[in-house]
């Protein structure tokens, strides 16, 4: 079992996210640089999945080889900026089932309006990786794992590139069973719930809108 909120902190992603961070970097190096942090950051949520065994030939012998159990992974995206984790993440695991779940923070509130949701079947029968950028007040966050619940998911992991402490808070409070995979933890929310210091819009700065 994961840990409840794991920091992934190998060199290779701290020194891109502080890249991702720098307010001058373009949209096309932000967009380069989540695809390749997001492949460093899947090899971590996909720690510890169930594992069997099957029988295989190499040009030697036979022999029982390790490889992954189960149904196969879905992979669910919270739009739009969960999309630039996926691309990344899928093209490690490729035949990965992809889900999506359109939330927006109603910008008074804070809190998320459901706009669109779209998810593979058998849940109850995969792990689930559920995928944002930023777990801000993990409003957005812990309403689209309660969609998956509904749904029959069972067994759920959510990665982020950054999380705010009120974000973790929340999520540990409403989903105490999903574990959190994170680059980096920073300070707190402003109060126009971005995350400080954090790195802007995520959605902005990877489709290069305002
Ligand atoms: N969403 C973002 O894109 N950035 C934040 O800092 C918080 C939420």
């Amino acid at each position: 079992m994961l840990d409840h909120l794991t920091v992934v902190s190998h060199p290779l992603v701290q020194h891109k996210l502080t890249l991702m961070r720098e307010k001058d970097t373009s949209t096309a190096s932000f967009r380069k640089l989540l695809r390749e942090i997001s492949l460093l950051l899947a090899y971590e949520v996909t720690r510890e999945l169930p594992m069997t065994t099957k029988r295989i030939e190499t040009p030697i012998e036979p022999m029982d080889a390790p490889t992954i159990d189960g149904k196969k992974l879905a992979l669910i995206s919270i739009l739009r900026a969960g999309n630039g984790l996926l691309d990344g993440i899928l093209e490690l695991i490729p035949a990965a089932r992809v889900g999506f779940v359109g939330l927006y923070r109603d910008p008074e509130t804070l809190q998320p309006v459901q706009y669109y949701c779209k998810l593979p079947d058998h849940l109850d029968e995969r792990v689930s990786i559920v995928v944002d950028p930023m777990l801000a007040t993990g409003n957005s966050s812990a309403a689209a794992i309660t969609l998956l619940k509904q749904s029959g998911a069972k067994n759920i992991r959510f990665l982020c590139l950054l999380a705010a402490p009120e974000g973790i808070a929340r999520m540990k409070e409403a989903h105490p069973d999903v574990p959190i995979v994170t680059a980096a933890v920073d300070s707190h929310l402003n109060d126009h719930g971005y995350i400080v210091p954090g790195l802007g819009d995520a959605g902005d700065r990877m489709f290069g809108t305002k």
